[in-house]
């Protein structure tokens, strides 16, 4: 009788791809859809960080300060890592867009093998989306919105891959697929194979 190849599913070490990019650059979007496309989990960082605090974000950044927002970020961040490894699940982990720029972010996730995805669309293009949505405490106006970038670019510029992020959703993912780092089956996405090691 012909032997089945073996097929590694679920995979012994769950893959865990990060997006990190400023505000507005489409992480929490591209990542939902990334998912979906791999039928891995999408867990939204800003999203575990109000669940937790049982608060909204603005309110948090009001209430209780960037300080504390930023402690509960990092918790969060490890939280959401630990229980992916635990429960050997893979997922597609949208960052806030501050997380990534705070210090020792880069070096953590480098250091647990996690590959980092910047999204990175033009600033013009983060200040229009940026403009039209609501919910977001460090967007006052344009000038401290432009110094922010500048500001977080080289912490940004540490992320394993930069994706241009400026068009559609679907695009986006496509390229982030064209990366390289993500490998599934032919035909069944949630067959994932573990990347070769070079
Ligand atoms: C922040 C970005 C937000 C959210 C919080 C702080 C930042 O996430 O985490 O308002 O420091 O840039 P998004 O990038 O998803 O808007």
């Amino acid at each position: 009788m012909a032997q089945s190849p073996p097929v590694r599913t679920p995979p012994y070490r769950p893959q865990i791809l990060c997006l990190a990019g400023f505000m507005g650059s489409g992480k929490t979007t591209v990542g939902a859809l990334l998912a979906r496309q791999l039928a891995w989990r999408f867990v939204d960082l800003d999203d575990r960080i109000e669940e937790a605090a049982g608060l909204r974000i603005p309110e948090i950044f009001e209430r209780l300060g960037e300080t504390a927002f930023r402690q509960m970020e990092a918790d969060q961040l490890r939280a959401a890592l630990g229980r992916a490894f635990e429960l050997r699940e893979s997922i597609v982990l949208a960052l806030g867009g501050g997380t990534y720029a705070q210090a020792g972010a880069s070096e953590f996730l480098r250091s647990s093998g996690i590959p980092v995805v910047w999204l990175n669309p033009s600033i013009e293009v983060l200040l229009a989306r940026c403009m039209t949505m609501t919910g977001r405490p460090l967007f006052r106006d344009e000038a401290s919105f432009r110094a922010l970038y500048a500001q977080r670019l080289p912490s940004y510029q540490q992320a394993d891959h930069r994706v241009e992020s400026s068009g559609e959703p679907a695009q986006v993912v496509a390229e982030i697929l064209r990366l390289g780092i993500i490998f599934t089956g032919s035909n069944d996405a949630h067959l994932v194979v573990e990347k070769p090691h070079s």
